[in-house]
């Protein structure tokens, strides 16, 4: 049987060095240890481009460190051809979202929030830590454990591996 093509996740913050980096980063680990890796391409980007090149802010490597979820990805700006080229795009929050929809002449059908894939006890948006205390990092990772064991479940049910 044909290898089936992966299934293409990107998030999308602001600055790609705080929460969009996080979500790849929790994401990745999680199909690691659902031994599915194989079957996922996880990128993340932001829709500014502030910190192109950059490591992730170093508060949330270090928020990743206490839970064993390494980041070392490099920040990048979202284009257009992101979006053609990627089956779910996953944006942090609303001001994210609306840049997206901008960006993507109203082909949006492919563009979810984060929150999405959590119950209405969690916030509509993922708030930004970058100018906050510590404690930030840390919720926003919780946000990011909560929501992405269901956008694994979905992402396999809507790629059934055989068809
Ligand atoms: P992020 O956080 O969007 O979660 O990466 C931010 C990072 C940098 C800035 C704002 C938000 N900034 O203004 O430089």
């Amino acid at each position: 049987m044909e290898t089936p093509p992966p299934i293409r996740i990107m998030f999308v913050c602001l600055g790609n060095i705080c929460r969009s980096p996080a979500a790849q980063a929790v994401m990745q680990k999680l199909v690691q240890d659902h031994g599915v890796s194989d079957r996922f391409q996880i990128d993340s980007s932001g829709t500014a481009g502030y910190h192109i090149g950059a490591l992730p802010d170093a508060r949330m490597i270090a928020a990743g460190d206490k839970r064993g979820i390494p980041m070392t990805s490099r920040a990048k700006k979202l284009i257009a051809d992101h979006l053609s080229h990627r089956d779910l795009i996953i944006a942090m929050d609303r001001e994210n979202l609306a840049n997206i929809q901008r960006l993507s002449n109203g082909k949006t059908g492919n563009v979810q929030l984060l929150s999405d894939f959590l119950d209405q006890s969690w916030p509509r948006d993922v708030p930004d830590p970058y100018y906050g205390e510590d404690d930030g990092f840390e919720y926003v990772l919780d946000m990011l454990e909560a929501a992405c064991p269901a956008i694994l479940k979905s992402s396999l049910e809507s790629n059934p591996k055989c068809n």
